[in-house]
């Protein structure tokens, strides 16, 4: 099976889950979307309104608001993978429980990321850092780079704490100008640690859950 068969796989399955509460209140469940190749993947926390309406990520205000911050990076929406912890909108935006968000992600979000392999993962917002880097505040680390696990995380504010709180903004876009030298950096990173070519008789595609 090939990484876009996988996350094909996925999505259906998305589409058709009830393992948690959050599925009685769905119009659409949103998967994510993204070349299943992409070099870096963003999470964010759950859909809202209009991603719920849309069965897509990020396409309401915050979703404009990132397709500007991705353009600060000089990333194309089209080149990246956009996620979200929980695939259902909660009710009236809460926040995702504890229960949805272990269900949802070791269901769905982790075999995502396994299939992709992303060089680097941006987290959006405290839920999303919250399963890479438990403890830790997202006003204290945004921007920092850490190796979780072999894999590069970057903890971002998200952009919906920007648009709310309009102080944050100048942090978020400045955080967002640094990516390109952080992903630069992992992807030399990367290449060094591994050959160009696998060896004939390793899979091509390596299966990474953690
Ligand atoms: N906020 C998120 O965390 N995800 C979306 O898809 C939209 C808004």
């Amino acid at each position: 099976m090939t990484a876009s068969d996988i996350l094909f796989t996925i999505a259906e399955e998305v589409q058709r889950c009830t393992a948690c509460n959050l599925h009685r209140g769905r119009t659409r469940a949103v998967p994510g979307e993204g070349p299943a190749n992409a070099r870096v993947m963003f999470i964010g926390e759950g859909p809202g309104y209009h991603e719920d309406r849309q069965g897509r990520p990020f396409v309401g205000p915050s979703g404009q608001f990132l397709n500007d911050l991705l353009a600060l990076a000089g990333l194309r929406r089209d080149e990246v993978y956009i996620a979200n912890v929980v695939k259902c909108r909660p009710p009236q935006n809460r926040d995702p429980e504890p229960d949805e968000i272990a269900t949802c992600t070791r269901l769905f979000l982790m075999r995502q990321i396994a299939a992709i392999d992303p060089i680097v993962i941006v987290t959006l917002g405290r839920f999303s850092m919250g399963l890479f880097l438990p403890g830790e505040r997202i006003s204290r680390i945004h921007g920092q780079p850490r190796s979780v696990n072999g894999r590069l995380i970057v903890p971002m504010i998200h952009p919906a704490a920007a648009l709310h709180q309009p102080q944050n903004r100048p942090l978020l876009e400045e955080d967002f100008r640094r990516l390109p030298a952080i992903i630069a950096d992992a992807e030399r990173q990367r290449s060094a640690a591994s050959p160009a070519t696998p060896p004939a008789d390793e899979p091509p595609e390596q299966l990474r859950l953690f």
